[in-house]
């Protein structure tokens, strides 16, 4: 009896093992667990054995069911995984998973907007120190001691020893501290664009404690108000379109004599005034004819060269773009994701 379960159970694993189709394996079960299955029947063989063979044939048939039932299961596993997989690499039609793709940032968007447009015209970009001293912040542009932008309300400060000529040192608050810096290469005509990262000491929906500035500044000989005029018209055209023009109105800055501030004709009534802009025209920053005395401080003489000089704000000029609303400019620093991505 025993011999017989043993070669049943030889004969029904190998043809487990053996097969590669689900629908095979199923028969096999049939053939050996079914109602009517070759271990079925000889189960009941087992019921008219004696009382004293009846136990160890008993065990011997649970063991050799449980074996086949296990392997039936293995099997089973074996296939199905076997045939997802295939299915899987099969499906070249099957859309792949896309990596998340950023992008630049809004502001470094504009930055390079802002270099090729002057690049065209023959600025070339330069850089400067972002932690300068007073001396090229200031002095050098001819501020007086007492001017109320070097209270520390308006700049930072860097914990110091202030030097004796260059005097204490600061996060840069404009880019025009670049000015003087140009003037020292000492190579004459000057066409530089320096656009960095400011400080100032002031948090509201229109400023962020760091912002930038790009500067302009043009040196050479027969340097007038109408290059920089052209230069303006120029930038305005190119970066809010060509129906746009802009005004220069009379201003004061240190550095600059005569000094303007220059505004852009509204993108709605086109300088005629209306509900969004009232005057006709929007403002956009400062913009002036190099004061001698900076000239001077950079080693140029004033009676041989002039030179224009403008400095805005990237963030304010990517506000006042066209279909670009942002209410609080703290949002372009916050990293929130929702209103980066849209840009
Ligand atoms: N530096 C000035 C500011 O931050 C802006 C400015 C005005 C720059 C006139 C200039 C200029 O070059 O000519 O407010």
């Amino acid at each position: 009896m025993e011999e017989q379960f043993l070669d049943l159970k030889n004969s029904a694993l190998s043809l487990i093992l053996d097969t590669e189709s689900l629908t095979e394996l199923e028969e096999i079960r049939i053939q050996f667990l079914g109602k009517n299955g070759e271990l079925t029947l000889l189960f009941k063989e087992v019921t008219k054995l004696s009382a004293e063979e009846k136990p160890e044939a008993g065990k011997v048939a649970n063991e050799v069911k449980r074996i086949i039932e296990n392997t039936i299961k293995q099997k089973s596993d074996e296939l199905t995984k076997k045939g997802k997989s295939k299915h899987q690499s099969l499906d070249v039609t099957e859309p792949g998973i896309k990596p998340p793709l950023g992008h630049l940032h809004l502001v470094t968007q504009a930055i390079r907007e802002i270099t090729t447009i002057f690049g065209h015209i023959g600025f070339t970009r330069e850089r400067y120190p972002e932690v300068e001293w007073d001396w090229y912040a200031f002095t050098s542009l001819n501020f007086p001691d007492d001017h109320p932008a070097r209270d520390d309300w308006e700049t930072f400060f860097i914990k110091q020893q202030p030097d004796s000529k260059m005097g204490p040192v600061v996060l840069t608050p404009h880019t025009s501290s670049g000015q003087v810096r140009e003037m020292q290469k000492k190579q004459l005509p000057i066409k530089m664009l320096n656009i960095a990262k400011c400080y100032r000491r002031q948090s509201d929906v229109s400023h962020t404690q760091m912002f930038h500035q790009f500067e302009g500044v043009v040196i050479g000989q027969d340097i007038s108000i109408t290059h920089l005029k052209g230069t303006l018209d120029y930038f305005v055209k190119s970066y809010f379109g060509k129906d746009r023009i802009a005004r220069i109105r009379p201003y004061h800055f240190q550095f600059t004599e005569p000094s303007f501030e220059v505004d852009i004709s509204c993108g709605i009534c086109f300088g005629k005034g209306c509900k969004l802009c009232k005057e006709g025209w929007l403002e956009m920053g400062g913009a002036g004819m190099v004061h001698p005395n900076v000239l001077k401080f950079g080693g140029i003489d004033p009676q041989k060269y002039t030179g224009f000089a403008f400095g805005w704000g990237v963030e304010r000029i990517l506000m006042m773009k066209e279909g670009i609303q942002i209410d609080d400019l703290r949002i372009l620093y916050g990293n929130d994701l929702d209103f980066l991505k849209q840009f």
